[in-house]
């Protein structure tokens, strides 16, 4: 049984579909152990409470310093002993220690087709306001390892989705979502339960057939 933690910072859409994903059996072999914010009034401390998953926030605000801040992370977690943590909208930079304590057990979403959009800078509705900026036609998403760059790590699964004529960044955020990111986080985390994912010749990830 993988034991995961997800890490949040706002609405928690994706920490939804996780739920909603080991409750109706799409993403097996998973036990959701805790959720952690580092925003106190995140919706999506609300949705762990509604899902009868324990939920804490571990804000930088009560601490005096980053180092203490993210020494209080690296223990919420730590405490929770997870064999994949889960970034699921989680908008702070990982301390490096964490990073290489859980090198490999690291996953994140990110709302673009890495490698365009995305880095420092990139994230929410910024991610999207720029491909509308750009002009791009084909966005999408992305389910990565974490390594010690800013969405640099290896690329586990994408999904491209369509930019359609005068969307504007809620809009295409919206249809980001529901098209990309809740079913690839999903099969992503069932992939990895399961040891469905296998590396080929070059080291690029790939999901095995059964
Ligand atoms: C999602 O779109 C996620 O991909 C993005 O934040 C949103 C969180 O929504 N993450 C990033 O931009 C990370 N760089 P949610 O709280 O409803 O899941």
């Amino acid at each position: 049984m993988l034991k995961i933690v997800v890490l949040v910072s706002g609405g928690g859409t994706n920490l939804q579909a996780i739920i909603d994903g080991i409750r109706e059996g799409r993403i097996t072999n998973t036990r959701l152990c805790g959720v952690i914010s580092n925003k106190k009034d995140a919706y999506a401390l609300t949705r762990a409470e509604q899902a009868g998953v324990p939920g804490v926030c571990v804000s930088p605000k009560d601490y005096d310093s980053r180092e203490r801040f993210h020494e209080a992370l690296l223990a919420a977690i730590d405490s929770l002993e997870p064999d994949l943590i889960v970034l699921a909208g989680f908008l702070v930079i990982l301390p490096e220690l964490l990073v290489k304590k859980y090198e490999g057990r690291i996953v994140n979403i990110h709302p673009s087709l890495i490698p365009s959009f995305c880095g420092a800078g990139f994230y929410g509705l910024r991610v999207h306001e720029a491909v509308l900026a750009r002009g791009v036609k084909v966005t999408g998403a992305t389910v990565h390892f974490v390594d010690g760059g800013t969405d640099t790590g290896p690329i586990l699964l994408q999904k491209a989705v369509a930019v359609q004529p005068d969307d504007t960044p809620e809009i295409l955020q919206r249809r980001v979502m529901e098209e990309a990111e809740w079913k690839i986080l999903p099969a992503a985390i069932d992939a990895i339960a399961n040891g469905r994912f296998a590396q080929d010749a070059n080291g690029s990830y790939y999901m095995k057939e059964d």
